[in-house]
């Protein structure tokens, strides 16, 4: 699709299932599939601002039942709910050198994909668009060996990032073997309340930040799209400022998206 196609689109409304829809990319997706006439079924441990209650359900996605319920009718689920970081990194030394990798990361991360993408096996539904990270990519980001593309093999960072590593594969399998459409979204930073300090110490930030609004207008593009190949990774930032640290060729390709915010546009610090 030409780039700059998504601002032209005009898409038929779908019911859309949104996990995470109360997080800091989920609130954002849902504005925008919401304002473009979309209906949006948000699934999250906390309630979904701008959704009805009827369509904010508030539960566990890896409950019994809660998939199969909150994805009925959908056309396509965004996959967001995670746990989207490691609880330390560096590792502290021992005895503070816990991690969250059994408790948080293992039920969240890595079950609740499976079953993301066993109920879309199940229900048939067509698209399912999943959330991985630059994380995964970090070693070549590290080394400078930049702009990453979607066949730059992964070198993640640490334990979250194995869990989008496996993320990544699980989607490429489903698309393969259930004939399920699933793009793999190498996002980049979109910072979340209390990551202000971090961003600002961090050299790349604003190479690799993510604006709420360019986050938004990148998932209705996802859903909007008519066709997609089986499986694809691509990436999503907002413009860079100094060096190009992401290629997003192939996002303006398949989606005819491209970011129009560059940092600190849209971050509302
Ligand atoms: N924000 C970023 O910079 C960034 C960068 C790369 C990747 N990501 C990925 O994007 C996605 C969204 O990240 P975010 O920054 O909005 O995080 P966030 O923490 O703000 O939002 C995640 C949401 O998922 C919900 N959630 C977690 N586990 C759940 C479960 N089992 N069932 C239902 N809801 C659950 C949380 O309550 C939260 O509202 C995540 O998959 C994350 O790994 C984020």
């Amino acid at each position: 699709m030409p780039a700059g196609e998504y601002n032209d689109l005009m898409s038929t409304p779908q019911r859309i299932l949104v996990t995470g829809s109360a997080g800091r990319i989920g609130r954002a997706a849902v504005a925008e599939l919401t304002a473009r006439g979309h209906k949006v079924v948000g699934l999250d441990i906390h309630p979904t601002p701008g959704l009805p209650p009827d369509r904010s359900r508030v539960a566990s996605l890896t409950g019994p039942g809660v998939l199969e319920a909150a994805a009925a009718g959908v056309s396509a689920i965004i996959h967001l709910a995670a746990t989207p970081d490691d609880a330390q990194y560096p590792r502290g030394a021992a005895p503070d050198d816990g991690d969250n990798f059994l408790t948080d990361l293992v039920p969240n991360n890595i079950i609740g994909p499976y079953q993301i993408m066993e109920t879309a096996r199940r229900l048939r539904i067509p698209r399912v668009v999943l959330a991985s990270t630059g994380q995964v990519i970090d070693g070549h980001l590290k080394d400078q060996n930049v702009p990453v593309t979607p066949d730059t093999p992964p070198r993640p960072r640490y334990l979250y990032a194995c869990t989008k590593v496996f993320l990544e594969a699980l989607g490429q399998v489903y698309a393969k073997e259930h004939g399920i459409e699933v793009l793999a979204v190498r996002l980049g930073w979109c910072p979340r309340a209390g990551q202000e300090d971090e961003f600002r110490r961090t050299e790349i930030g604003p190479d690799v930040y993510l604006s709420p609004g360019d986050a938004g207008r990148f998932f209705a593009a996802t859903v909007e799209v008519p066709k997609l190949p089986p499986f694809a990774v691509v990436y999503a930032t907002s413009r860079h400022v100094r060096t190009r640290q992401y290629d997003l060729t192939s996002s303006r390709e398949l989606l005819g998206w491209e970011p129009r915010e560059q940092w600190p546009e849209g971050s509302g610090w």
